[in-house]
C-alpha cells in the first residue's frame, strides 16, 4: 500500500483488523475488514475493485481450501487481474498448497501474475528467529551449509506494485523473486553481527533437535513436519538459484542481505 500510495490510483486495504492496519501502515488507503476464513467478507473487500494483490492463508496446508471461494468471489466481482503472492519452486511441488492456489487462479479465467519469492530476509527480523537473535545472539536452524538467495520483502512489495500498475504487460506470467546473491547462514550471522556490533552465531542443528525446539515453542506437530520438509529442500539447494526477475522488474539490483541487516539493526538490539 505504501508503494501504491505515491501513485494516482485508488487503493483499498483488506485486513482482519482495519484499526491495527491503519496504525501500522498509516496511509490514506481505505481499509475494510476481510478474513479468508469468512467468505462472506469478500463482497465488501471486492466491491468496485478491478485489480487484486492476493496473499493466500499463510502457513496453512489448506491454503487452497480458503483461496477457492475467494477466487470465485473475484470472478463474480469482475476482477480484471490478480497478482498472487506464491513461493519459489511451486511448479516442482504439485502437492504444495500454494501450487494448488496457482492452478485455481489459472483455471478461473481471471488474468493473473504469480510472484514466486524465495524466503524473505524479514524472517530474521520478525517472530521467533528475531527473538533468538536478539536474546541469545544465536540462529539455530536445520539448514547445514545450504545457500539461499533471500529476497527483501520491500522488493517484493515494490515488484507487486509495478505489476499491479502495469498489469496488462504482465498478464498470465510468473516471476521468481530472489535477492542478487545466495548466502549461507554463517554469512547471515556475520551480516547481522556487523549491523549490530555484537557477535551472532549460526548453529546448524539436526531434525530431532529442531523438533524439540519447535515443540517447546508451542508449534503443532503438523507445522513442525512442514518446516522440516521445507528445510530438507533448503539443504538440497532448492533455495540457492538466483533469478534476475526482481532486478529486471525494478530496473535496479534487488537489495543485498547486508543492506537489509543494516536497515533492520534496531530489531535485534
Ligand atoms: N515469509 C516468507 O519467507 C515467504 C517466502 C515465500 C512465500 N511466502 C508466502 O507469502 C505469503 C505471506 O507469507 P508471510 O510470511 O508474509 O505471512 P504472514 O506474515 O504470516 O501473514 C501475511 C498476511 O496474511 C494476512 N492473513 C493472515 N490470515 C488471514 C486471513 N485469515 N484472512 C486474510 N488475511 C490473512 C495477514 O493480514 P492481516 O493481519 O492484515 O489480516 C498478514 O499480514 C504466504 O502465502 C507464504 O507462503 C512467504
Amino acid at each position: 500500500l505504501g508503494e501504491l500510495s505515491v501513485h494516482d490510483v485508488a487503493v483499498r486495504g483488506a485486513t482482519r483488523d482495519p484499526r491495527r492496519a491503519m496504525d501500522i501502515v498509516g496511509t490514506a488507503a481505505h481499509w475494510v475488514e476481510f478474513d479468508l476464513e469468512r467468505p462472506e467478507s469478500s463482497a465488501g473487500a471486492l466491491d468496485g475493485i478491478d485489480r487484486v494483490f492476493m496473499i493466500s492463508l499463510p502457513g496453512d496446508d489448506d491454503a487452497d481450501k480458503f483461496a477457492g471461494p475467494f477466487i470465485e468471489a473475484m470472478r463474480s466481482a469482475g476482477v480484471q487481474h490478480v497478482v498472487h503472492l506464491s513461493a519459489m519452486g511451486t511448479p516442482e511441488r504439485p502437492d504444495f498448497s500454494l501450487r494448488k492456489v496457482e492452478l485455481l487462479i489459472e483455471t478461473s479465467g481471471i488474468p493473473f501474475t504469480h510472484l514466486r519469492p524465495n524466503f524473505f530476509m524479514q524472517v530474521h527480523s520478525t517472530g521467533s528467529l528475531c527473538q533468538a537473535i536478539r536474546d541469545a545472539r544465536r540462529i539455530a536452524l536445520p539448514a547445514a551449509d545450504a545457500r539461499l538467495s533471500f529476497i527483501d520483502a520491500r522488493d517484493v512489495a515494490a515488484v507487486a506494485a509495478r505489476v499491479l500498475l502495469d498489469a496488462p504487460s504482465h498478464q498470465n506470467r510468473s516471476y521468481t523473486l530472489t535477492g542478487p546473491e545466495a548466502i549461507d547462514y554463517h554469512e547471515v550471522a556475520a551480516a547481522i553481527t556487523r549491523a549490530i556490533g555484537h557477535d551472532v552465531q549460526y548453529l546448524p542443528i539436526d531434525d530431532d533437535t529442531t523438533r524439540n525446539v519447535l515443540r517447546s515453542a508451542g508449534f503443532t506437530d503438523r507445522h513442525i513436519e512442514r518446516l522440516l520438509a521445507m528445510y530438507r529442500l533448503v539443504r538440497m539447494g532448492a533455495c540457492e538459484p538466483v533469478s534476475a526477475d526482481a532486478a529486471q522488474l525494478l530496473s535496479r539490483p534487488a537489495n543485498r542481505f547486508e543492506q537489509f541487516a543494516a536497515d533492520h539493526a534496531r530489531c535485534w538490539q
